[in-house]
């Protein structure tokens, strides 16, 4: 029987995505019932694991994973409890956040089964997510959110995975054997749609000249949330399909688009299987320095 309580600290919170529910490197030592927050109860339960190091002066690594839409994708897009996802993920004292997202292409280049490490945000939600903590408790708080990600992370993702590319891939399409790229640099941008129906040809045109490259209906408030938390934030986008902009693209098939979502969380297994052995054998600096957000939030709240 794995226990429903846990008292330690964890090093790095890991949200799930669609295509993502659980991840199978993690032998839990704690399963945390969903937990009951001030801003609602968590989206799915809690597991938390333990990563031995070798380097006793180091202590144990601990990974907290939380699926964004449930264990049974009972939570779209606009009705996830993303306030209490992040809170419980600080108040278990997280020192960063990696998420996952299943989204769409708005770029030639970035095919199906890619992943992709965002810098930069559009929000084109409509206002119906609760996007803040401090509205509730008559503070005003005007966060600093010009760069959404940690940019850290991303850098160490991305080494690792071209580290690994010259011997044993970690991003592999499974049907080719091909490798599958990550993409990655300072202005790749993911576009926030509200949803749940998918984008007009139209609409899916304009984030192209808006700048978008990749677009989905999670990754706000969560970026969001996280900064007013103070957590170092990354968001790891794997792309299922084209959106709608291309113009003479086939249909896409319910069989095409459920083979890359496979495809993509046996990647993003993978993929997080590689991040925690190696953070946990190296405890990156961002960990540690909280990615310079430590006090950030105190000097931007203003009472009324
Ligand atoms: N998630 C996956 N594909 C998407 C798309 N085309 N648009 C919005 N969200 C998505």
């Amino acid at each position: 029987e794995i226990p429903s309580t846990f008292d330690g600290t964890i090093d790095l919170g890991i949200i799930g995505g669609t295509g993502l529910y659980q991840l199978d490197c993690l032998k839990p030592i704690a399963k945390l019932h969903p937990i009951i927050t001030p801003w609602g109860v968590t989206s799915s339960p809690i597991t938390i694991a333990r990563f031995i190091t070798n380097d006793s002066s180091l202590g144990d690594f601990h990974v907290a994973f939380l699926s964004r839409h449930g264990v049974n994708h009972e939570y779209p897009p606009s009705k996830v409890p993303f306030r209490a996802n992040i809170a419980a993920l600080k108040h278990l004292n997280c020192k960063a956040v990696v998420s996952f997202s299943a989204v769409g292409s708005l770029r030639e280049e970035i095919k199906p089964r890619d992943f992709i490490l965002p810098q930069q945000i559009i929000d084109r939600t409509k206002g119906v997510r609760d996007s803040s903590y401090f509205n509730d408790i008559g503070l005003v708080g005007h966060v600093g959110f010009g760069d959404p990600f940690s940019s850290n992370m991303a850098k160490f993702i991305y080494d690792l995975v071209e580290q690994a590319n010259e011997q044993d891939p970690i991003l592999v399409n499974q049907d080719t054997n091909e490798v599958c790229t990550l993409h990655f640099d300072r202005d790749l941008t993911v576009v926030c749609m509200e949803g749940p129906q998918f984008s007009t040809r139209a609409e899916s045109k304009m984030y192209r000249m808006l700048g978008g490259d990749v677009i989905n209906m999670s990754v706000l408030p969560e970026a969001k949330l996280a900064r007013e938390c103070e957590l170092p934030y990354q968001m790891i986008c794997m792309s299922t399909d084209y959106d709608a902009w291309m113009d003479h693209e086939e249909p896409v098939t319910v069989e095409t688009v459920i083979g890359n979502l496979n495809n993509n969380g046996r990647n993003a297994n993978r993929l997080a299987t590689k991040i925690i052995e190696k953070m946990a054998i190296m405890t990156p600096k961002f960990l540690n320095n909280g990615d310079g957000l430590t006090g950030s939030i105190k000097m931007s709240i203003s009472t009324k």
